[in-house]
């Protein structure tokens, strides 16, 4: 049996080991690995080519995608998601494994309801905004990516006696900006999850203001479109010489750490022990168990935050 890959959305540490894993227990179950380039613009596009273990050596410990990645708009129009399929018929590829996030989820729903298509989706996300899985890969290579730089910044706001914002990504999901500001001891944290009292902040911080704190060190999730709002705070009600630091895109990159790589093979495998299946599902990570979800249900919920770590970055908010 043949079966495709591609990676889709915003790439991710935790791809490439992915993609490797993916070559090397294919061919050990007897199956034919396929490359899929450019996520779904490349299924469009017919960029399809016949994977082999040479191709995987020496991938496991960068960041990106060998295989690169895309935002299809393409995909929404039937005409093209009808060459996408002609393009998997034509290579008798049989199943896919699709590594991406809810977008990608969405649209796999979409082409299995029309053309029964076969596959397993692996979530990949620094969001870590997918129902049905407690864990995206990647999600831990950026968490250490903003750790490291909030140290950073922690270090010269220390030097200077300044205040600090630090916008995470994340899109509507606060769980970057929540753990990254818990794992870091953040003073501040704003998230969508979180209910905001500036007069609340403003008491507790002049408190410690008082007691001898010198700098601030607030993280924002971009979700919460409060990072302006927050700088003239605490620029305005805490009086404090304020700079502003949108870490952007160096969060999507770097090596993937240990536990990443370990992710990726675990979620491969139980890709690859069920693919032979009618299988039109997502690999989920629950309770510390890989198990299987159906796609409709992945794509139809929305992921809620973890109780526990919101009411902890609570007291940051207020
Ligand atoms: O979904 C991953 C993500 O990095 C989000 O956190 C961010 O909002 C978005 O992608 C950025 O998208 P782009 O790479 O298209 O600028």
């Amino acid at each position: 049996m043949k079966i495709g890959i591609f990676t889709s959305g915003g790439d991710a540490a935790g791809m490439n080991p992915a993609i490797k894993a993916f070559v090397e227990l294919a061919i050990e179950n007897s199956f034919e690995p396929y490359f899929i380039y450019d996520g779904l613009e490349g299924l469009i596009d017919g960029k399809i080519e016949k994977a082999d273990f040479h191709m995987v050596a020496g991938i496991l410990h960068r960041g990106g995608t060998i295989l690169r990645s895309s935002r299809s708009k393409r995909f929404y129009d039937k005409k093209y998601r009808q060459k996408a399929f002609d393009n998997l018929e034509k290579h008798g590829i049989e199943r896919l494994i699709v590594l991406g996030g809810d977008g990608s989820f969405r649209a796999m729903d979409v082409f299995y309801k029309e053309f029964g298509i076969n596959f397993a989706g692996i979530p990949v996300t620094i969001d870590n905004d997918i129902y049905g899985t407690d864990y995206c890969l990647g999600v831990d290579t950026a968490l250490n990516v903003i750790r490291h730089l909030l140290d950073n910044i922690r270090d010269t706001a220390s030097s200077f006696g300044r205040a600090f914002v630090v916008e995470t990504m994340g899109r509507s999901c606060g769980y970057l900006a929540i753990v990254s500001a818990i794992a870091s001891g953040a003073e501040i944290c704003i998230a969508p999850e979180l209910e905001v009292d500036f007069e609340g902040i403003k008491k507790r911080l002049k408190r410690e203001i008082e007691n001898g704190r010198t700098y601030i060190l607030a993280v924002v999730g971009e979700g919460s479109n409060m990072t302006e709002t927050v700088r003239d705070f605490l620029l305005n009600e805490l009086k404090f010489d304020t700079r502003v630091t949108v870490l952007g895109h160096v969060q999507r990159g770097g090596n993937p750490t240990i536990f990443d790589r370990l992710m990726a093979y675990k979620f491969v495998e139980c890709a690859i022990e069920h693919i032979k299946e009618n299988i039109h599902h997502m690999v989920g990570f629950k309770n510390s168990k890989f198990y299987l979800i159906d796609i409709d249900s992945v794509a139809n919920n929305k992921y809620k935050l973890d109780d526990f770590l919101i009411k902890l970055a609570q007291t940051k908010a207020v």
